[in-house]
């Protein structure tokens, strides 16, 4: 039987996806709130309607006779999307509700790690009353790490020492109106993200990604959905050792022990401090950048991971290439604060040379494709070296000019590569 598979989500992790399936026995169904040129190029149908109502998602899928469902953001997740599917029987490789609060409640999230002594987890304190969290700042010896219990995007944490003061860490609580929040340890390392292909309790890690969260070069300026990452040509990167991926490892397999029957992707985000990996978080889907990073050099075909997960199997083994990636997302012009849309993109598949395209947040009109305020688009470099691959993004960015359009040059770049890999023998003491 051919299997009909609907993918759900319009950004540039979800055109990730969309290239990896299409060139598998399958037929491609998508539905976003935008309409990504690039998935509806790849797609047999697409439909534009709201990801986070359950019954539209289900109307859709019941329309195409879906055999299986991917969910690529964390919105649909925390709408109950994966639930509504399973209900009406369709197959969806994405948690549950209930499983997905490992990313989309943080106080659930550390709460669970701690229950379940997986290893780790940073000292951490939930507050409901947000003046207590201000008296818990001012009693405590050290920087905290503010962030709101639910989803924000990635653009809700405040890191004292680092983004804010004390003072306008406790600034930020009273005036942000939010219900609960976590304060925790703040960590001081190099950040990385571990994704695993999770299901039936069995699960396969992909290479470890460096994503940039910072607005502006130099890791300068307000956080973002992700700027651009990047990942050698082996498990690890360059600033880690092999040990360290497995320790990342491990954590995660005792994350997905001690969630029962979580299926989907696990996104570990680490810091690796002088002590070792530490959970920054976990999403309960792919990285954004990240999946742009992994899609492409995933050998097996991601369309058998889905079946097996489906018909209960174990996640069959996953061949990578050993290739280096590098991905650098263009995003409108004052990005995230205060964007603006309109501007005209000027790269398209073709002219983006050896390097993949990649449509996130754009409108498709009048023949052109245009800007809005979110990330616009990816270009990702595949090569043996960081240095190689960063240099085909760039060619890629030079025909895309910067008319109305950001991007953060630094990425992948040696100069800031090296700095990571200072950083970290400096924290070690070597
Ligand atoms: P999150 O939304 O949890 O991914 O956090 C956004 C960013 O805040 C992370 O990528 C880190 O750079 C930073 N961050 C979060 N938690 C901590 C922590 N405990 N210590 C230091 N930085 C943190
Ligand atoms: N790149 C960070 C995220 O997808 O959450």
């Amino acid at each position: 039987m051919r299997e009909i598979v609907l993918l759900i989500g319009g950004g540039g992790r979800e055109h990730a996806i969309a290239r990896s399936l299409a060139s598998s026995e399958a037929d491609l169904y998508a539905c976003a709130g935008n309409r990504n040129p690039g998935i509806a190029r790849l797609a047999t149908g697409f439909e534009t309607l709201e990801t986070t109502d359950p019954e539209a998602v289900v109307a859709y899928a019941e329309e195409i006779d879906a055999t299986i469902a991917v969910i690529g953001p964390e919105a649909p997740l925390d709408a109950g999307v994966a639930d509504a599917l399973e209900e009406a029987g369709v197959y969806a490789f994405g948690p549950k509700q209930a499983d997905a609060r490992i990313e989309t409640d943080k106080a659930f999230q550390r709460r669970f790690m701690a229950d379940n002594d997986i290893p780790g987890c940073p000292d951490f304190e939930t507050f409901d009353d947000m003046e207590a969290a201000c008296a818990f700042i001012d009693e405590y010896d050290g920087d905290l790490a503010i962030k709101p219990a639910g989803l924000t995007g990635g653009k809700g944490v405040k890191v004292i020492g680092d983004q804010v003061t004390p003072e306008e860490g406790k600034e930020y609580i009273r005036e942000s109106e939010y219900d609960r929040i976590v304060l925790e340890e703040r960590l001081i390392g190099e950040e990385f993200t571990v994704q695993a292909f999770v299901a039936n309790d069995t699960f396969e890690t992909a290479p470890a990604v460096q994503d940039h969260k910072r607005a502006y070069e130099g890791d300068e300026g307000p956080n973002t959905g992700g700027m651009g990452s990047y990942t050698d040509s082996t498990r690890e990167l360059p600033f880690m050792t092999e040990g360290d991926y497995e320790e990342a490892v491990s954590i995660i397999e005792a994350t997905v022990d001690a969630l029962e029957d979580y299926r989907g992707i696990l996104y570990g985000q680490f810091m690796l401090t002088s002590e070792g990996p530490k959970v920054i978080e976990f999403n309960a889907r792919f990285g954004d950048p990240e999946a742009m990073n992994t899609l492409p050099v995933l050998e097996t075909d991601f369309l058998e991971v889905l079946t097996a997960a489906r018909d209960g199997e174990a996640v069959p083994d996953l061949e990578f290439a050993e290739q280096a990636t590098v991905c650098k997302y263009a995003v409108p012009e004052g990005y995230p604060t205060d964007p603006t849309a309109g501007a005209k993109v000027k790269v398209d598949e073709e002219s983006a040379g050896e390097a993949l395209l990649y449509y996130a947040s754009v409108d498709e009109r009048d023949g052109g494709i245009y800007t809005t305020t979110s990330r616009s688009f990816a270009v990702v470099g595949l090569a043996d070296s960081i240095t190689e691959a960063e240099e085909i993004a760039e060619d890629a960015l030079a025909v895309a000019g910067d008319d109305g359009l950001h991007m953060r040059h630094d990425i992948g770049k040696p100069d800031l590569v090296q700095q990571r890999i200072d950083h970290i023998e400096e924290l070690r003491g070597e």
